[in-house]
């Protein structure tokens, strides 16, 4: 089994936890790597965020639907589950994961969603990737992770897995 982490995370000011160094969906994404050996994929904006939280909000809802980054993921071919991580962000992925994960061959594979968020849970993130990622085998148990939370999340995420 080999497995892929395809991740959007943020530093800057957060809504919850103040100004941080790294974003809290990295720091989950590096207890999946831990626990799983997968390989990670960051989805970086080719414009980064303003690193002011309300800035930030207003530039995400201009960009749902037009998110440019600044790399894609390329040939997923070798790997059997690719897990998606992504923050919530106006009730579902941040708009870049959607440009990631378009065009992206996921048939057949497992395909497993875990967000960070501060109330939304999930979110529509399980049921937007269903609709993007045509044949993947979504699995629609997702992981929601409290974003001031996630620190200590790395047990959760053990249970999860
Ligand atoms: C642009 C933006 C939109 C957000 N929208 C939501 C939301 O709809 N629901 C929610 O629970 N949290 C929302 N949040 C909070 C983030 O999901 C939460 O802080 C998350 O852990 C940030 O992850 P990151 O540090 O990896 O970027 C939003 C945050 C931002 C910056």
């Amino acid at each position: 089994m080999k497995a892929l982490i395809i991740y959007f995370s943020r530093a800057d000011e957060n809504y919850a936890v103040g100004y941080i160094d790294k974003g809290n969906t990295e720091i989950a994404a590096e207890f999946v790597q831990e626990l799983t050996g997968a390989d990670m994929f960051k989805v970086e904006p080719s414009v980064p965020y303003a690193a002011d939280y309300n800035t930030c909000i207003e530039e995400a809802k201009q960009r749902i639907g037009n998110a440019p980054i600044k790399e894609k993921p390329s040939d997923i071919s070798a790997y059997d589950t690719v897990f998606i991580m992504s923050p919530v962000y106006w009730g579902t992925y941040a708009p870049e994961v959607e440009t990631a994960l378009a065009g992206l061959d996921l048939s057949g594979k497992t395909v497993r969603v875990i967000s960070t968020h501060e109330g939304s849970g999930l979110g529509s993130m399980v049921d937007d990737i269903r609709r993007i990622c045509k044949g993947a085998n979504v699995d629609s148990k997702g992981l929601a992770i409290k974003g001031s939370s996630v620190r200590t999340s790395k047990s959760t995420i053990e249970k999860w897995l």
